[in-house]
């Protein structure tokens, strides 16, 4: 437990801003970075030196933990432009237990989470002019921890260095997504990494999406490391269905992330009445659905792509034979567009935050 005081964040700000680099009307995710970044040091046992900095090179040892063992651990949330003119970031107490969840599942520190929230937002009140206004744009803040004892060794770090750096960003996928079923690879494992935002996870995940695009898919659709047959996640995205009207998604029993985005949809089902299951879903009950006319959407939901739409999901059989679940074009999906609308709408204050979720940044 930290029972330190916190202490001050001291600020050195930009000589001259980049804000001017930045082509506003053509945002594109994961592009620029804004002028400032915090930075905090993890050193005997605590966290010191929380600094707001001008985003720049770092300069670190080669045999730094991180890099040969994957101590790294990482968050993904956005601030937007509220339709009167404010800043608010959504929902960031999710995200701040969801990274303190994660360093203890890598045997890392945890940050205080109230540190973690007055850096956050002082970050972005200093960089308020990079929140972009608009419906498909927000400023993407990346939080991520890395392992920084030079020492090459499995053990955990005794040092670490905490950053939050923030990027204007547009859509994540420019088009909506043809899927394959993932028999083969895994992404997690009972009892592994899966509910952590852990790095490794995704570079595991790599190769085989990689396979899946050369096949002309967009993404995979995760199944469990048993059978191969319970439904995950996709990509960086939860998954949900809609089956004869009520809307079902894989429950959190570890092996996935449990996503911020995920948690409001199923209050806000709940909110407007709309049936909503966490459940078990299995490849075969999907087909079983759409033979029967009964699987009216299928989309993805996280931070970076909002909820975006699956237009077909293909399973591969071991025999080779292929079929495939053809979706309605998304203009149709009445129920997942209107919980695009609202959930969009409570982000920049165009719908009520009756839930509270939105954090102002002064
Ligand atoms: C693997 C994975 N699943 C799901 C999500 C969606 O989570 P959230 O809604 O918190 O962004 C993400 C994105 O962070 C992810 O990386």
């Amino acid at each position: 437990m930290q029972v330190q005081e916190m202490p001050e964040i001291r600020v050195q700000r930009v000589g001259q801003s980049r804000i001017n680099e930045v082509d506003w009307d053509n945002l594109i995710f994961g592009r620029h970075y804004s002028d400032h970044m915090f930075v905090a040091d993890y050193r005997d046992g605590q966290w010191t030196d929380l600094r707001i900095v001008p985003y720049e090179k770092i300069s670190v040892y080669p045999a730094l933990i991180a890099f040969h063992y994957g101590q790294e651990i990482f968050e993904g949330l956005k601030a937007y432009r509220t339709v009167d003119g404010k800043v608010a970031i959504f929902r960031p107490d999710k995200n701040i237990k969801r990274m303190n969840n994660s360093a203890r599942r890598m045997a890392m520190p945890e940050f205080p989470f109230d540190w973690f929230m007055e850096a956050m937002k002082k970050l972005v009140s200093i960089d308020k002019d990079w929140v972009p206004a608009g419906d498909d744009v927000a400023l993407y803040i990346r939080p991520f921890m890395i392992a920084t004892d030079e020492y090459v060794g499995v053990r955990p770090s005794d040092t670490y260095k905490l950053f939050i750096i923030t990027s204007p960003v547009g859509p994540y996928y420019a088009k909506p997504l043809n899927v394959k079923v993932e028999r083969k690879y895994v992404r997690a494992f009972p009892g592994g990494t899966g509910y952590a935002k852990a790095a490794g996870n995704y570079g595991g995940a790599m190769m085989p999406t990689a396979l899946a695009k050369e096949e002309g898919f967009d993404q995979l659709l995760w199944t469990d490391g048993i059978h191969h047959e319970y439904i995950e996640e996709s990509g960086t995205m939860n998954v949900f269905f809609i089956i004869n009207g009520t809307v079902v998604t894989p429950p959190l029993t570890g092996t996935i992330l449990p996503g911020v985005t995920r948690d409001s949809i199923i209050t806000l089902c709940k909110d407007m009445g709309i049936p909503v299951e966490e459940r078990q879903i299995t490849v075969r009950e999907l087909f079983e659905a759409y033979e029967k006319g009964i699987l009216e959407d299928a989309f993805g939901s996280g931070t970076a792509v909002t909820i975006h739409h699956i237009v077909s999901i293909t399973d591969i059989l071991p025999n080779g034979e292929r079929r495939t679940i053809e979706l309605p074009s998304p203009e149709k999906r009445e129920v997942s567009n209107k919980l695009k609308e609202v959930l969009e709408g409570i982000k920049r204050r165009k719908y009520p935050d009756r839930h509270g979720w939105l954090v102002y940044v002064d």
